[in-house]
């Protein structure tokens, strides 16, 4: 391996140089040059008969007050336009992506659902620490069409900041339902902000997902290749546009608050010509913020982000990721091709410098502490010729079954999961209710302290995560975030007590 100096250690927490160029090994954000080098001249994203989308615009944001936040959230198909072209998708309150949710540590939220869907869905909300069980964060609940829910739980004093975001979860739907529309962010808030006014010009949701309709504007039937691969749209987004651009002065510093909604995308991020800092992933943060060239969010993952505008024309853009294929069909199949999703244009009269960042806390960090238990669960893609003809998305040997406990684990324990991936593709694996700290990815340690609430489990390969079963007690799900894998059976109960 190369020499690694002490900032590439920093981003690349340990996975390394030469891990991080190779397509499997790049799971992890880097700062060594991702391979394929970006255009020198970087055009505005167009395609073909797409008209310009304008401006960047940002979903509705919602905000508590007073330690609550009331809101009343109905799915349902609606009309919307998509690059320039009149579709109908799935929307929470008519917009796609749903609005924002803004709250703060200790908020209770109240949340009246409404399924106005011809199928039965639900609500989850990805990675918040809250109850799993009754009207809480309960992917077991089935929302029948036409029915209503009414959801509420409460946030923590201490539950982390970051970027979070809910989505349906009725297992059998869920691909089909993320793929159709149904997403948005949640952003907690940090007690003592990063963000007073003498850093930062301005905050920014960028919700990233793909999508894809047929010639009549319905969206695309998936194929059952499309469901063993995980589907994957022609149309990548932001906020719900194609091709948006986003004007900024030269110095203005951000902060972008990413989430990956696409239902099996891997996105491999570069925004090159300006200045990206990395102040955590999912609800993670780092003790310090490492400059970034290029950030992989695996489906489901979220960046928060501080961009500082360099003058000139950039395209925020994601790069191929191949996250493997089905074996006996040959080469790999995901490594899609990029896309361009923001033109970035730096003029006028510069900003004024913004300040230095205020010290992050140090994390916990569960290297130092003794683990009380240890286990190894097994991702697989069994064979042809199962039910149906298609092949088999398993855990330890099972397909999910919810009346099924397949792990157990006593409150306040801490739990080492060596999480080995016997396929021949990646399955981005997640876990509800409780954090993991993602200790070794491939055989390789990661250097810095590094928490998630969705790791990459290459393929072929193992990951090591370390998990604190603390705060919260019940049953709830672990899975692959490759959303048709997890409808396919890539889902597992646990039952913390
Ligand atoms: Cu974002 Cu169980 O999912
Ligand atoms: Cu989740
Ligand atoms: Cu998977």
């Amino acid at each position: 391996m190369e020499p690694v100096t002490r900032r590439t250690v920093l981003v690349l927490g340990a996975v390394g140089a030469a891990a991080a160029v190779t397509g499997a090994g790049a799971f992890l954000w880097s700062q060594v040059d991702g391979g394929e080098p970006p255009a020198p001249d970087a055009v505005p994203p167009s395609e073909p008969g797409v008209p310009s989308a304008g401006i960047l615009g940002e979903p509705e944001v919602l905000t508590s007050s007073q330690g609550r936040l009331e809101l009343t959230l109905t799915a349902a198909l609606t009309d919307v336009v998509v690059a320039g072209a009149q579709i109908r998708a799935l929307t929470y309150n008519g917009s796609l992506p749903g609005p924002t949710l803004r709250v703060r540590p200790g908020d209770r939220i109240s949340l009246a659902f409404s399924n106005r869907l011809d199928a039965p869905t639900n609500l989850h909300t990805h990675g918040l620490l809250v109850s799993p069980e009754g009207n809480g964060d309960n992917s077991f609940v089935t929302v029948e069409p036409g029915a209503t829910f009414e959801y509420g739980f409460r946030l923590g004093r201490d539950h982390p900041p970051g970027v979070f975001w809910y989505h349906p979860h009725h297992h059998g739907n869920v691909a089909e339902q993320i793929f159709g529309g149904l997403y948005g962010a949640i952003i907690v808030e940090d007690e003592s902000p990063v963000d007073h006014q003498a850093i930062e010009d301005r905050e920014r949701v960028l919700v990233i997902s793909d999508i894809g309709f047929d010639a009549s504007g319905d969206l695309r039937v998936a194929s059952a290749m499309d469901r063993m691969f995980g589907r994957e749209g022609d149309l990548v987004m932001v906020n719900g546009q194609v091709g948006a651009t986003l004007d900024l002065r030269p110095g203005a510093r951000e902060r972008w608050r990413v989430l990956n909604a696409c239902t099996s995308r891997h996105l491999r991020l570069r925004l090159d010509g300006q200045r990206m800092q990395l102040l955590g992933i999912d609800g993670g943060r780092y003790p310090e913020t490492p400059d970034v060239d290029e950030i992989v969010l695996v489906p489901g993952n979220r960046a928060d982000l501080l961009v500082t505008a360099v003058e000139g024309e950039s395209v925020l853009r994601t790069l191929p990721f191949d996250r493997g294929g089905l074996g006996m069909m040959g080469g790999p199949v995901s490594a899609v091709s990029g896309a361009d999703l923001l033109a970035f244009r730096v003029s006028g009269a510069a900003a004024p410098t913004p300040g230095e960042l205020p010290p992050q806390p140090t994390p916990r960090d569960l290297r130092r502490e003794t683990m009380t238990g240890r286990r190894t669960l097994t991702l697989a893609m069994g064979g042809m010729g199962m039910m149906g003809g298609g092949m088999s998305f398993t855990i330890d040997g099972h397909e999910f079954d919810a009346a099924r406990v397949d792990a157990e684990a006593a409150l306040g324990t801490l739990e080492e999961w060596t999480l080995v991936n016997t396929s021949t593709m990646d399955h981005p694996f997640h876990l509800h209710t409780w954090q993991m700290q993602l200790i070794e990815v491939g055989g390789i340690p990661i250097a810095g302290v590094d928490w998630r609430d969705v790791v990459p489990v290459p393929a072929g390969s193992s990951t090591v995560v370390r998990i604190p079963f603390e705060r919260l007690t019940g049953r709830s799900v672990y899975h692959c975030h490759i959303l048709d894998h997890e409808d396919n059976g890539m889902m597992g109960v646990i039952r913390t007590t």
